[in-house]
Parts: structure tokens; sequence; C-alpha cells
């Protein structure tokens, strides 16, 4: 089996028991450095696939090193080894990236089974990388991913209708990927050199969103010194992507009716017509039906961008997708945070699968991200999930090899139960701050910590009208 290791440490005696205790069942390419800035020269040089790095070394320590090799190869392996009173030490090293640590006095089957480790680490992330950007390739969709045959579809019909102009209405509970799939109609568009203007509906007060979308003149109202562009002249030859299109006030229902009839529209304060040559996009979160039998949304507008319809399900819908998905945000947010987890074991996966999503793509996205911060480890466990319901997930010990470090251990549960305690009294609450507190017999600015260091947004659990 190919692969380097550049082994590291002040003690000529270790180095030579090391290499001798590798290099007599393996067959890798070894490389020994008792100076550690020399090793890091020498990484510079030739980087290996694995470093094996000592703690503690005069002039730079292991951790310094590990630093410096994983801002020049964030997919190199490194794995150091600790004396007794330095645990805490190699702790904080797989925090920083490094795939594990040894503890001396070692063993040998110990050295090597890590060593072995690492290094198929190291392929695989190196497969996962060739892997994906050859999907990237073949299938055009870099960030949309799905093996479902609801997404099998969503993809095949995205090709078919992108190179048309036909408008496009994408509707779809919240966090299932609206958005992504009006970026993706976008980019396999014969648009796709020019921009794609995004525009959210709500977040904008009517008569502003007005004067953004079209336009105005000079002196069109007060405080509209100079003439102003609006976004569907930004977005000539290109996308306008209107998002919670549900929430548009009547007037401007009209105005958008009026684009998409005649291709036409005024600027506020102007009497001019002008032309306007766009595709629109827009995606709402709400049931336009309803909303027309209410007489809040109009019926033609309604149809006028449904030409094409995109309905995503929501992801409990979809089960075959959360496989996928989850490797998918794995390999991202362990490539943003340097960490060395490339996979997930069979117990998350089901955990995953088992659970309902109400947030959505967007929900699993945020689990996964939380659980890589919290990884230790080459595999992503139920413990580093940290979902709701799950006693496993409570204990924080259960799947991993051996027993956290007991006060790791002991930081993830009452994480666990702060998130757990919080979600509960806020709900019960509707989300306000002041009663829950005095219903807990605590500070509000305590609360109002836990729920910060939690990352809860008390939002979520106010009553929608
Ligand atoms: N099929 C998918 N593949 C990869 N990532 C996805 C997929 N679907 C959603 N996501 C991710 O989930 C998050 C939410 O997606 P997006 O913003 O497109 O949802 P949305 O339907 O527009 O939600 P909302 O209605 O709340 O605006 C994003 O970070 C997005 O990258
Ligand atoms: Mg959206």
């Amino acid at each position: 089996m190919p692969g380097s290791v550049l082994i590291v440490d002040d003690e000529k005696d270790m180095l030579a028991l090391l290499e001798r205790m590798i290099a007599e069942e393996r067959d890798y390419e070894i490389t020994v450095e008792s100076d550690p800035r020399r090793a890091l020269a020498r990484f510079r040089e030739k980087p290996a696939d694995l470093v094996l790095t000592d703690l503690k070394m005069p002039g730079m320590d292991g951790i310094a090193l590990l630093e410096a090799v994983k801002s020049m190869r964030p997919d190199t392996a490194v794995v150091v080894l600790t004396a007794y009173g330095t645990i805490e030490t190699a702790v904080e090293a797989t925090r920083k990236g490094a795939f594990d640590y040894i503890t001396k006095p070692f063993r040998r089957d110990r050295i090597l089974l890590t060593v072995d480790q690492a290094l198929h680490w190291r392929r695989m992330v190196r497969e996962n990388l060739e892997l994906r950007k050859a999907l990237e390739v073949k299938e055009g969709f870099a960030s949309l991913v799905g093996a479902s045959p609801v997404m099998r579809r969503i993809f095949e019909r995205i090709r078919q209708v992108a190179p048309t102009l036909g408008t496009v209405l994408i509707t779809g509970p919240s966090g299932t990927g609206k958005e992504l799939v009006a970026r993706a109609i976008h980019q396999h568009s014969r648009r796709s050199d020019k921009r794609m203007i995004t525009v959210n509906c709500t977040a904008i007060p009517s008569e502003v969103l007005e004067s953004e979308l079209f336009g105005h003149v000079k002196g069109a109202f007060t405080g509209a010194w100079k003439e102003k562009k609006g976004l569907v002249e930004e977005a000539d030859q290109g996308t306008l992507f209107l998002d919670e299109i549900g929430d548009l006030s009547p007037h401007l229902q009209m105005k958008l009716l009026r684009l998409l009839q005649e291709g036409e529209y005024k600027p506020v304060g102007s009497t001019v017509t002008r032309k306007a040559d766009l595709r629109i996009i827009a995606a709402t979160n709400h049931d336009l039906k309803t909303a027309i039998r209410e007489k809040r949304f109009r019926e033609d507008l309604f149809y006028r961008l449904n030409v094409i319809h995109f309905e995503l399900p929501p992801l409990r819908e979809r089960k075959e997708d959360i496989e996928l998905l989850s490797r998918h945000f794995l390999a991202k947010y362990a490539a943003v945070n340097r960490k060395p987890v490339t996979d997930i074991t069979p117990e998350a996966l089901g955990v995953l699968q088992a659970y309902d999503f109400p947030g959505n793509v967007r929900e699993l996205e945020n689990l996964i991200e939380r659980g890589v911060i919290f990884s230790r480890g080459s595999r992503l466990t139920v413990a580093d999930l940290q979902l709701e319901g799950t006693e496993e997930a409570e204990a924080g010990v259960v799947e991993d090899p051996h027993c956290l470090p007991f006060r790791e251990a002991k930081e993830r549960a009452i994480r666990h139960f702060h998130r757990r305690y919080i979600r509960r009294l806020l709900e019960e609450h509707g989300g306000h701050i002041s009663r829950a507190a005095e219903s807990a017999g605590i500070q509000r600015q305590y609360l109002h910590r836990l729920i910060k260091e939690a990352e809860i947004d008390p939002a979520e659990f106010k009553s929608r009208g």
C-alpha cells in the first residue's frame, strides 16, 4: 500500500524506534527528522501523506507544527504522540485537526493501526474530492444533491427547462432548496454568464420594494434626489429571482403581472414605459391556492407564474436523500473546519433517517455542521449529532471506541441538557424570554446567555398568527 510518513521527534532514540516499528511491517515511504523546523521545511518541499509528531519539542511544539502543516495542506493526516501528562494538549490537537493521538508508552500494534487508519483516511479524502469534482463535471449541479426519484426528476426537468425563457414557480416548505433550484436553473440557462438577482419580497416594505424593483425618477417621492435604476433593469438579459412571492402587495402584483404579460414596466414617478428582457423565477413556501381563495393573491398572476412548476417535497418524504446530503455536508464542513471526519456511523445515519426534519435540508445541514465541529475521530457518531431525544446523544459516550475523557463527556451532557431544557422552556412560553426566565427562576440575562450558547433562535417559538 503506498503512502508516505514523516516522523518528527526531538529524541533520536524514539525516532529510530518508530521508524523500525513501521518499516519492519509496512512498505510506507518513511522520513525522519529530529528538528521540527527542518521537518516543516522538508514538508514544504515534499509533502507527506501522514505526519507523526511528538508534542513537546524545543523550538516548535507539535501543535504549532500541526497548524503549519494543516494550513499548507488541510488534507494531510497528522497524528500526535503524547506523554501521560499532556493528554489535554493532545485532545486540543484533535480539535485543531489532528487525526488522532497516541499516548506513550505505546505498543507496536497501536502505532501500526493508527498509521494505517490515518493513511486510509487521507486516501478517502483525496478520493472523495476527486469523486466530487468528477460528479460536478458530469452532472453540472455543483451544490444541489439528491438521489431520490423526486430529486432525479427535478434535475432532469431543470435541464429541460433551463434553456427556455419560461417563467418558473418553485414551491415547497422552508429549507427544501428552492433557492438552490433557482440558481441551478439560472446556471444551466443560456443566460448563465449574466446575473441572477435575488429579491426577498417579505424583507422589504412594499413602497421601498416598488422602487427597488422598478427604479424611480428624480423627484418621484421625498428623498428621491436623483434617478435610480431598478433591479429589473439590473437583471437585464439575466434572471430575476423573486423569493417569497406570496407576500407581494396587491399593487406590486399588478405591476409584476404587466411585466410578465407585456414585458413592460414604469419606474416609480415615470410616465414612460420601459421594456425588460429577463427571465423570472419566483418561489414561495405559502400555499398560493389558499391565498387566491382568500383574495390575497391574484389568480391571473398565479397562472402567469406557474408556467413551469417545481414542487420540492419535505425531506422526510424523500429519505433516500438523507445519506447523500449528510455526506455532502460532512465533506463540506470537515473541509471548512479542517476536521478529519470522513465518514458517518451506520447508527448515526439511522438516527437521521428516523428523524422527521421540520426544518428540512437546512436543519440537516446545521445538524451536520455542528456535529462536525464537536466530533473527534474520523467518523461522525450519534453523540456528535446531539439530536434531541436520543439517549445515546445524552450519554455522549456510547459509540466511541473508548470513553471520552470525563470532562469532555460531562461538558457534552451539560450542553445537551441546556439545549433540551431551553427549547422546552421557550416552547412553553411562546419564545417570550422574560416570562420564560421568571418561570424557570433564573435571571433574564443568564437565559439570554444560555440561548446564545445553545445557538437557539427564540423567534422560532413565537406563536404564529
Ligand atoms: N438538494 C440540496 N443539496 C444540497 N444542499 C441543499 C439542498 N437543498 C437545500 N440545501 C441547503 O439547505 C439550505 C436551505 O436551502 P434553500 O435556501 O435553497 O431553501 P429554501 O427552500 O429557499 O428555504 P426558505 O423557504 O426558508 O427560503 C441551504 O444552505 C442549501 O444550500
Ligand atoms: Mg429561500
